[in-house]
């Protein structure tokens, strides 16, 4: 996670305009493109993902500098299982390197590690790695970064309805106390903030099952650049649109206290 050698003027006068006392406290991104972007290059797809990783690193880095307090990559949806197994294997493989690799630079950075999705649906030695970087970077506090894998928004919510039912089955706890709060707490993302903005690169504008309950108020950012091509200069680029955003959640001008 090192910094893109181009940065330039613009980068210069987008960090200028920044305010950081109103940056989005947390950051939710669907990396979408990889695919087309290597289909432009003839290229095999796993070329995308390949250079996605370096997005990855970049979008990561600059969110730590900035003081992003949280960042959630949507790195293998419930659909991508339907992909070629020898894709799915492609990026396991990548998705292990990364943890193995960013692991040292995670802890140099007070980064702290969280995968969000049905985990134990992943194979069993990447499920391994996943919770050993996650116990491993647990009392990190600058960041969070949240993988979501294996991920579907509407099982989230299937899975949280079990939970609490559960829970009120043996009487933990009762209907009349289940609101959205408490509902909040059954969710994968239990102890995050809902996202304050989220990107979705490569042109499409839709949500795609992501963070289904939790992007009620969130601010969203559609751009056209493909996900490898997605640095830097494109991240600050969206952070200064949301600041520019006036955000009512449901109030008149003005009132809210958010
Ligand atoms: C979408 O591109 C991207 C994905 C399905 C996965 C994103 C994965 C990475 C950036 C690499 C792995 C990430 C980590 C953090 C290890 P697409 O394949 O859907 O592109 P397309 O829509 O153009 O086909």
């Amino acid at each position: 996670m090192t910094d893109s050698p181009h940065s330039d003027n613009v980068e210069e006068a987008l960090l200028e305009q920044i305010d950081r006392e109103n940056l989005p406290k947390h950051v939710a991104i669907i990396m979408d493109g990889n695919g087309r972007w290597a289909a432009q290059r003839h290229l095999p797809r796993i070329a995308g993902h390949r250079e996605g990783i370096k997005s990855v690193r970049e979008i990561v880095t600059v969110s730590r500098k900035l003081g992003i307090k949280a960042l959630t990559l949507y790195a293998f949806s419930n659909e991508n299982w339907n992909r070629p197994m020898k894709e799915i294997t492609q990026l396991m493989i990548l998705l292990e390197r990364f943890l193995n690799k960013e692991l040292k630079t995670m802890m140099e950075n007070g980064i702290r590690f969280r995968a969000i999705g049905q985990i134990d649906r992943l194979q069993d030695s990447v499920a391994k790695l996943i919770h050993s970087v996650e116990d491993k970077t647990k009392d990190n506090n600058r960041m969070t970064l949240i993988l979501a894998l294996s991920y579907g928004g509407r099982t989230e919510i299937l899975d949280a309805i079990k939970k609490a039912c559960t829970d009120i089955q043996k009487e933990k706890l009762s209907i009349k106390d289940l609101d959205e709060k408490s509902f909040s707490q059954y969710l994968y993302t239990k102890d995050i903030p809902d996202p304050d903005l989220m990107i979705r690169t490569s042109g499409e504008v839709r949500v795609s099952n992501f963070l289904l309950w939790q992007v009620a108020y969130t601010e969203l950012y559609f751009t056209k650049t493909p996900w490898p091509d997605f640095r830097k200069r494109d991240f600050l680029q969206a952070i200064c649109d949301y600041q520019g955003r006036e955000r009512r959640f449901g109030l008149v001008s003005g009132e809210q206290d958010h």
